[in-house]
C-alpha cells in the first residue's frame, strides 16, 4: 500500500519529527528550569525495531524528511543506529537532527557517517556567561568548536536555533552579526512559545519576533522569497554576510497554514499538532512488520482529524507542558 499523507485542508505531510528520548541533560530556563526529572512509571522509549517499522511506514506514506529530536537525542547510546535506520528507508531524502550540541565536537563526524544530512543546534546566546545562565551549562566554547567542525563536513544545512528572550539574550544581535559574516550557517530566531509549564516566564520574557525583524531590515537585511516546500521560517539575507537569519514566529498570522509536519513522541504517540490535545498511541502497531498496512490505515484516519491551526492565541497549550518530550 502506498499513499500520500494529506489532510482535509489540502496540506500534505512529507516531514516527520520523531522524538527518540524525553530526557535532556540541560536545564534551559524556558524549558526545564529544574532539569529533567524522570517519573517512576514512564513507559520505555521506542526501541530501534519499533523506530524502523514506524519510519518504514511513514516513508511509504510519503514522508521525505525525518528530524530526530528529544529531549536530547545524543543521550541515546544507539543514536548512530537510529540515524542509519532513517537513512536506509527508501524515499527518505533528508535525515535531520536537533541537538543541544553537548556531544557535537566528539560525535558529529560519526553522525554524518551514519546518515545524518541536516543539523540544527540550539545556541541561545553567543556570550559565555549568558549561555551558561540560560542553559545551566558553561559549555559555549566547546559548542562553538563543534559547530565549526560540523560546518567543515558538508552537511546539506547547518542551522542554529536561538529562542528570543527579553532581558536574557535580546542584546546578542551584534555578536550574532559578527558570527554570521563569514559562516555559511542559518541562524533561526524562535519566538518563545507558551507551554503548560511556563506562563509566568512567558509573560516576563516573550519578545515579538517583529522587533528583531525591524532591526534586520534597518540593517539592510532582505527577506528571501519563500520556497514552495519552505518550513515556517521567514528567511533574511544580506549581501555582506555568508550566513542567513530565519525568523520563526508561531504567533504570526498563517503560521499553521503551511504546516507540513507530524510528530511522534519518544514513546510512540502520534501528535497532530505541537499544541494539540490528542496523542494517538502507535506503539501497539509497531510490534510486527506484518502490522504495516494497519499502521498506514491508522495514519490516514488520524490525519482527517488534524485541525487547521493551534489555539495558542486563546492561551490553549494543549498537552505540551514543555518541549522536552516532543522536541519542538
Ligand atoms: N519556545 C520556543 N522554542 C523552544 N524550544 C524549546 N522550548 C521552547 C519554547 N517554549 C526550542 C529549543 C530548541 C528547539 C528544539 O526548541 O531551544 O532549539
Amino acid at each position: 500500500m502506498t499513499m500520500t499523507l494529506g489532510d482535509r485542508f489540502g496540506r500534505s505531510f512529507p516531514y516527520l519529527r520523531l522524538s527518540v528520548i524525553d530526557a535532556c541533560n540541560y536545564s534551559c530556563t524556558y524549558c526545564l528550569p529544574s532539569g529533567f526529572r524522570a517519573t517512576s512509571c514512564r513507559p520505555p522509549q521506542l526501541a530501534t525495531d519499533e523506530i524502523r517499522r514506524l519510519l518504514a511506514a511513514f516513508a511509504l506514506a510519503g514522508m521525505r524528511k525525518v528530524r530526530i529530536t528529544g529531549g536530547e537525542p545524543s543521550l541515546r547510546r544507539d543514536l548512530d543506529e537510529i540515524l542509519a535506520i532513517a537513512a536506509a528507508q527508501p524515499g527518505i531524502e533528508k535525515v535531520a537532527m536537533t541537538t543541544n550540541g553537548c556531544l557535537l565536537l566528539r560525535r558529529v563526524s560519526a553522525w554524518k557517517d551514519a546518515g545524518l544530512t541536516h543539523l540544527n543546534v540550539s545556541v541561545d546566546a553567543l556570550e559565555r556567561e549568558r549561555f551558561a545562565a540560560i542553559t545551566g551549562h558553561d559549555r559555549l566554547p566547546d559548542l562553538l568548536a563543534g559547530i565549526d567542525r560540523a560546518l567543515g563536513l558538508g552537511f546539506g544545512a547547518v542551522k542554529l536555533n536561538a529562542v528570543l528572550l527579553k532581558g536574557l539574550n535580546d542584546d546578542q544581535l551584534p555578536a550574532w552579526l559578527d558570527y554570521l559574516r563569514d559562516r555559511r550557517v542559518s541562524l533561526r530566531f524562535i519566538e518563545l512559545m507558551r507551554t503548560g509549564d511556563n506562563l509566568e516566564y512567558f509573560q516576563r520574557h516573550h519578545l515579538r519576533a517583529s522587533v528583531v525583524e525591524e532591526k534586520l531590515r534597518a540593517g539592510g537585511w532582505r527577506e528571501l522569497p519563500r520556497a514552495v516546500d519552505a518550513g515556517p521560517a521567514r528567511e533574511y539575507a544580506h549581501p555582506e554576510f555568508l550566513g542567513r537569519i530565519g525568523i520563526i514566529a508561531p504567533y504570526s498570522k498563517d503560521f499553521c497554514a503551511g504546516c507540513n509536519r507530524l510528530r511522534v513522541t519518544s514513546t510512540g504517540d502520534l501528535r497532530l499538532c505541537l499544541f494539540g490535545e490528542a496523542g494517538i498511541p502507535l506503539r501497539p502497531l509497531l510490534q510486527d512488520d506484518a502490522q504495516r498496512d494497519q499502521l498506514l490505515a491508522t495514519l490516514g484516519i488520524q490525519l482527517g482529524e488534524k485541525d487547521a491551526g493551534h489555539r495558542l492565541h486563546e492561551g490553549e497549550t494543549g498537552l505540551t507542558s514543555n518541549l522536552s518530550t516532543i522536541g519542538g
